[in-house]
């Protein structure tokens, strides 16, 4: 298999309509130039060499869609990512939150827990951890697993320590981890705040009887294409309260979908709205 291989758009709306109707997964409104280049480098990975042998894999191995998901959706993430960020969302939290009794958030499409845990440990430090229940949803069952878990690789620790250090440079990392041999493990209580469950962005609704005072959609919808992201905008617009936090990640170039008769910008550079 060449990495050369180059996807038609015939080949890729073949396959994610095939996924659709066999799966009811629907990566059809997935941005397509990024879906064909994470779909090639599998076919690297699994040296396979047409989008026939990779559906021939799917309708062999049951189990294979979960690969598929996993390899197609799970990006990059780290704790504290974009540090500048965390600042921004502490000042705001501990203005408007200190003196109020809940506050409730959303993590959507949460990957491996790594936004999780920087917000158990934002809220720690706030003394609003107490107050806090949180959401964490993503399509993808591994993920959440690791979420769950709360065990990373040693080398992926440098990283989230040095995004911390920039967060709060007066603290220790440390205190939130102990060591075992290659990995580490987090302190659970940092996530004992939040649930963490299922839910696909596209085809599933909000399944929360409760309004959010903040939801974090960040690097996730970089995947979908602009109707996909219209209809997820009023999701989340329609799951905040009035005043609530709307945050979307740094390389998310959708701030021009983003209804001014519907949200003010917070904080141009942190990308943090708030609903009307
Ligand atoms: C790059 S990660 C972002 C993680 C984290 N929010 C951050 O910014 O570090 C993107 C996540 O979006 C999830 N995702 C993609 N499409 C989704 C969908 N339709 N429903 C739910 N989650 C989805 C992926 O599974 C992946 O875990």
């Amino acid at each position: 298999m060449s990495a050369h291989v180059d996807l038609s758009d015939e080949e890729l709306n073949s396959l994610t309509n095939s996924i659709l109707i066999r799966y009811g997964i629907d990566f059809t409104c997935y941005e397509p130039k990024s879906l064909k280049r994470r779909i090639v480098r599998l076919l690297n990975n699994l040296e396979l060499d047409s989008v026939h042998a990779l559906w021939l894999r799917f309708l062999k191995d049951q189990q294979f869609v979960y690969t598929f998901m996993t390899e197609i959706s799970v990006g990059m993430t780290s704790m504290f990512r974009d540090p500048v960020f965390w600042k921004s969302m502490q000042r705001i939290l501990i203005s408007e939150y200190s003196n109020k009794s809940s506050l409730k958030i959303w993590h959507a499409g949460c990957s491996t827990g790594e936004e999780v845990f920087s917000m158990g440990i934002l809220l720690q430090e706030s003394h609003l951890l107490e107050k806090a229940k949180a959401t964490a949803t993503d399509f993808n069952q591994a993920a959440i697993g690791i979420a769950t878990a709360g065990v990373y690789h040693k080398i992926k620790m440098i990283e989230n320590e040095n995004n911390y250090q920039q967060f709060n440079p007066k603290g220790n990392f440390a205190q939130y981890y102990s060591k075992e041999a290659s990995d580490c493990q987090m302190n659970l209580d940092l996530i004992k705040h939040a649930k963490l469950e299922y839910n696909n962005l596209i085809t599933d609704p909000a399944p929360f009887p409760f309004l959010f005072d903040v939801i974090f959609c960040r690097n996730v919808m970089i995947y979908f294409d602009s109707k996909a992201k219209e209809n997820l905008l009023q999701k989340f617009y329609k799951a905040l309260k009035p005043g609530g936090l709307f945050v979307i990640g740094f390389f998310d170039t959708m701030g021009h979908l983003i209804d001014s008769n519907q949200f003010d910008l917070v904080d141009e550079h942190a990308k943090i709205f708030r609903k009307k």
